[in-house]
């Protein structure tokens, strides 16, 4: 099995974080093709530096190929991760596992307190493996409309930081 690096995306991979970005959108099953070219020109429209502004991004390298990335934003004790995605000829092979745990690691050691995400009602794949990684959901539960105009409802799920997935 290949060895899977994750490392912090540097500017001059900017470009990296875009293609995967890019894929993101024009993959996503609940986007026609309408909104998937709206959102991917005005994904192209963004310059290199500010396109990665403001969040710590990390990617997933496996035989020198960069195959996903993801994004913590740290706050004042709560780290937002967004943007998980790995390609889809490299899917099923725990890269986003290892992207999950570096981003899980890199916000204990940080002094974040719980981490939070959001996730599509549609997307069950991810939404089982989150609450089998410690997620949960808010108690009543956080929802809002989905952020990309489709019908369904995002839900934004937590995880205590510093406890097992067990716990
Ligand atoms: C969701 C996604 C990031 C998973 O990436 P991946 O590298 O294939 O995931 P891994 O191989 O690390 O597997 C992670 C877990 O998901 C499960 N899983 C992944 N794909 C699955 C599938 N198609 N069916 C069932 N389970 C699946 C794995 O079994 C694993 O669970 P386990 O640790 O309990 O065994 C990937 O499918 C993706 O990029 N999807 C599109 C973008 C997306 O939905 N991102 C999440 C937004 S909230």
């Amino acid at each position: 099995m290949p060895e899977i690096c994750i490392t912090p995306l540097y500017p001059e991979l900017a470009e990296e974080h875009r293609r995967l970005q890019r894929q993101m959108i024009l993959t996503d099953p609940t986007l026609n093709s309408t909104l998937a070219n709206e959102l991917t020109s005005r994904l192209d429209g963004i310059n290199p530096a500010r396109l990665i502004a403001g969040a710590h991004h990390y990617i997933a390298n496996v035989d020198n190929n960069i195959t996903g990335g993801v994004t913590l934003r740290p706050g004042v004790e709560n780290a937002l991760i967004s943007g998980l995605f790995v390609e889809e000829p490299y899917r099923r092979r725990g890269i986003a596992s290892a992207l999950m745990s570096h981003v899980l690691e890199v916000a204990t050691q940080t002094g974040q307190r719980q981490a939070t995400l959001w996730v599509a009602d549609h997307n069950q794949v991810a939404y089982s493996w989150y609450l089998r990684l410690g997620f949960g959901s808010t108690e009543p539960p956080t929802l809002r409309l989905s952020s990309l105009g489709q019908d369904g409802f995002d839900e934004l799920l937590v995880k205590p930081l510093g406890e097992t997935p067990d716990a």
